[in-house]
């Protein structure tokens, strides 16, 4: 295991997990890495480590460079154990070492989580001189956790970023314009989408902050180094973070027996009439979080369910139950389903979806056992919000 030098005297020294498909629920379908960075200046600083079980790989690298004893600081950017998980280790072969973290919350979340270490605790406003080279410290908090930061060393113009600006992607290139461009905008999407959507206000009030400083990498905690096209990521969570949408629909839906499935081609159909772009998901064959990572950028969104024992089905409440947690903004959504007897799912959507921050622009369509072609018909003339 070798580290990979960025910059001289800065190396790569994290982990790529190739076999990881599921964090915590959201679908990583290309795996990930854990990044850490390793400065060789007077006070040697370890950026991050890595998830616990990659800790001898971390260490590998490390060994490649350096011996782990002569570390002076591990700058702990995110409690996550994503992050932090080999903090404890690298300290067993870093004694000396101190651990700077957020104050209050990182060192609230390191005691929690690990117990007594030897932290040093920064704020807004800090920084740290190593040598040749100073470390600045800007927390973001709730980026997406309380203790979150960044860390920018001005004589390299290098952005640490931790969790921002990064994707779920495994690869052997290490930066940006090493691994296809499509797939890594695809991922990165995908990773603000179920990772971030929710703290757009605190992405665009870290943005404000990144905004001044010159940078010509960003070493992000998950993924790719950014050195190519650095303006183009920022613009994207410009983007993603103020919630722009696309002229585009998405319908998400779930069937027994066809007749829900119906009812959704026909939606799909009367989006396609007004010339909106439809993403169709079968939520039994479509996992959750690729299904809000098309959503993230549409401004339209209908959920059908047909009812099962007197509620929707509970693929459809979990999709629900997890968009919710997402707090999309201003998505005009409507419901829609068919039924046997009572109905109650159709309207139980609809509730769900007001719950999750939606706008109802159609009252929820609902269909008595199998839709008749007069009724798929009457469903795209009534989409005339
Ligand atoms: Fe990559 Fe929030 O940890």
């Amino acid at each position: 295991m070798q580290a990979v030098e960025i910059k001289q005297g800065i190396y790569w020294v994290g982990a790529i997990d190739w076999s990881m498909r599921s964090f915590h629920g959201y679908q990583t379908g290309r795996g990930t890495t854990y990044n850490a960075y390793l400065i060789i200046d007077d006070k040697i600083t370890l950026i991050d480590t890595v998830k616990e079980a990659f800790a001898p790989e971390l260490l590998a690298r490390i060994k490649s460079v350096i011996d782990p004893s002569k570390i002076d600081y591990i700058v702990s950017s995110h409690v996550e154990p994503d992050h932090s998980g080999a903090i404890p280790f690298m300290l067993e072969h870093a004694p000396q070492a101190r651990v700077i973290t957020t104050l209050p919350n990182g060192e609230k979340g390191l005691t929690g989580r690990y117990g007594q270490l030897p932290l040093q605790g920064v704020k807004a406003g800090d920084s740290l001189n190593i040598g040749s080279r100073t470390l600045q410290f800007v927390p973001t908090p709730m980026l997406h956790w309380p203790d979150s930061m960044v860390t920018y060393c001005p004589e390299e113009k290098i952005l640490f970023s931790n969790d921002a600006f990064g994707e779920h992607l495994a690869s052997s290139g290490r930066y940006d314009d090493e691994v296809d461009y499509g797939t890594l905008l695809f991922e990165c999407q995908k990773y603000y989408a179920n990772i971030l959507m929710l703290y757009g206000r605190q992405a665009q009030t870290a943005l404000k902050a990144l905004s001044g400083l010159e940078i010509n990498l960003i070493a992000t905690g998950h993924g790719v180094i950014w050195r190519k096209h650095i303006k183009d990521i920022m613009a994207c969570y410009e983007k993603w973070s103020a919630g722009e949408m696309e002229e585009r629909a998405v319908v998400v839906f779930d069937s027994m027996w066809h007749s829900t499935e119906k009812m959704a081609r026909a939606v799909a159909e009367g989006f396609a009439q007004r010339g909106i772009a439809v993403g169709f998901y079968d939520i039994k064959e479509n996992h959750m979080s690729d299904i809000v990572t098309d959503l993230m950028t549409a401004k339209y969104l209908a959920v059908g369910s047909p009812t099962i024992n007197n509620q929707m089905m509970p693929t459809i409440a979990a999709f629900l139950c997890y968009l919710k947690g997402l707090a999309p903004k201003g998505k005009k959504a409507f419901a829609f389903g068919s039924y046997g007897w009572g109905g109650q799912s159709i309207g139980q959507v609809e509730e769900e979806l007001k719950a999750c921050g939606c706008e109802i622009v159609l009252d929820k369509i609902r269909v008595a056992n199998v839709p008749s072609d007069e009724d798929l018909a009457a469903i795209a003339a009534k989409m005339n919000f």
